[in-house]
């Protein structure tokens, strides 16, 4: 059909996201932020990946945490508060709380909101002395602690591998600004997926129920429903691919056929079997990620991975 047949309303209101994604379908390659992945549609279907059978880092990741739950405890001084970065459903720090009996707070961090206030109440109702202080933040962008944190010993956590879906150099420009969030003498937690045979990291991002997909998908519906685009999803095909040499899995939404989408007015083209990029996921090995946090500032400490060796968890000092 001709550009000019259709057009889609304007946007309610310009959001980050509709100039994001304007820019992003500009661009050559095109691609758009995995932050946009967690609205509230996403955020569950991530919940949901991270119960499929091929998707192993929630799990080994767990694995660390309980195994080692007494060591990681032991960082968190008396009166102290824990601040998580993507905090998504709070599952993981569940595991540490009873190692963690001088905790005075805890700072959830989660650009999903409406996810977010859900995940505090329930924890609030677990840990009835814990104050349960959620901020909801891009914490890819500088934000503010609340005030009651002010003055206590802050120590991070950012489980998840989340800092794989940051370029190398934003990964380092990231970790440079955590520690100067979290400030002198504190800690940071963080678990980093590591290089592995390509074929479990290939099932991992192309689980056989599609849920994976689905995930991806929900990009294109979201910004259906948010920005009035007018992706046909039955267009699209996900596609989620090992880049050997940058070690990262990459995840694309691919043009089954020439069209054109419109955003706020315009028309953006794709041609057959063109790409979106919507996700880099990448692996670290452990001495290649403490050396990135050596270059942010930190002094790595301690790790500990899964008995299959799969995922780390690493210890780092202000
Ligand atoms: C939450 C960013 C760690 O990269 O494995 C899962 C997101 N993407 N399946 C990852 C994700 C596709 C996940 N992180």
């Amino acid at each position: 059909m001709p550009d000019t047949a259709r057009r889609a309303p304007l946007p309610p209101a310009q959001s980050p996201f509709a100039a994001d994604l304007a820019a992003g379908l500009a661009a050559r390659p095109k691609r758009l932020a995995p932050k946009y992945f967690y609205d509230a549609a996403g955020s569950a279907l991530f919940e949901e990946i991270t119960r499929q059978k091929e998707y192993y880092p929630t799990r080994a990741e767990m694995e660390i945490l309980r195994a080692h739950a007494a060591e990681i405890g032991a960082l968190v001084p008396e009166g102290a508060a824990l601040v998580e970065f993507g905090s998504g459903s709070s599952a993981k720090v569940r595991l540490l709380l009873d190692a963690m009996p001088g905790l005075a707070a805890y700072v959830p961090v989660d650009i999903s909101g409406d996810f977010l206030t859900q995940a505090a109440a329930a924890l609030r109702a677990e840990a009835p002395g814990l104050a349960v202080l959620p901020v909801a933040a891009d914490f890819t962008q500088p934000f503010a602690l609340p005030e009651a944190v002010r003055g206590r010993p802050l120590v991070g956590f950012f489980p998840g591998s989340t800092i794989g879906n940051f370029d190398p150099d934003a990964a380092r420009a990231f970790l440079a600004h955590a520690r100067r969030t979290l400030g002198a003498g504190s800690r940071f937690i963080v678990g980093v997926d590591l290089v592995k045979d390509p074929r479990l990291l290939d099932a991992a991002y192309n689980d056989a129920a599609g849920v994976t997909a689905r995930f991806n998908l929900n990009l294109l519906a979201r910004a259906n429903r948010e920005l009035a685009t007018d992706f046909d999803l039955a267009a699209f095909t996900h596609r989620a691919v090992f880049n050997a040499p940058a070690r990262r899995i990459e995840m694309h939404l691919v043009s089954r056929r020439a069209q054109a989408v419109h955003l706020a007015g315009r028309a953006f083209p794709f041609a057959a079997g063109e790409s979106l990029h919507t996700e880099s996921s990448y692996k670290y090995t452990p001495d290649g990620f403490r050396d990135l946090a050596a270059a942010a500032g930190w002094t790595p400490g301690r790790l500990w991975t899964d008995a299959a060796g799969l995922f780390s968890v690493h210890v780092l000092a202000a």
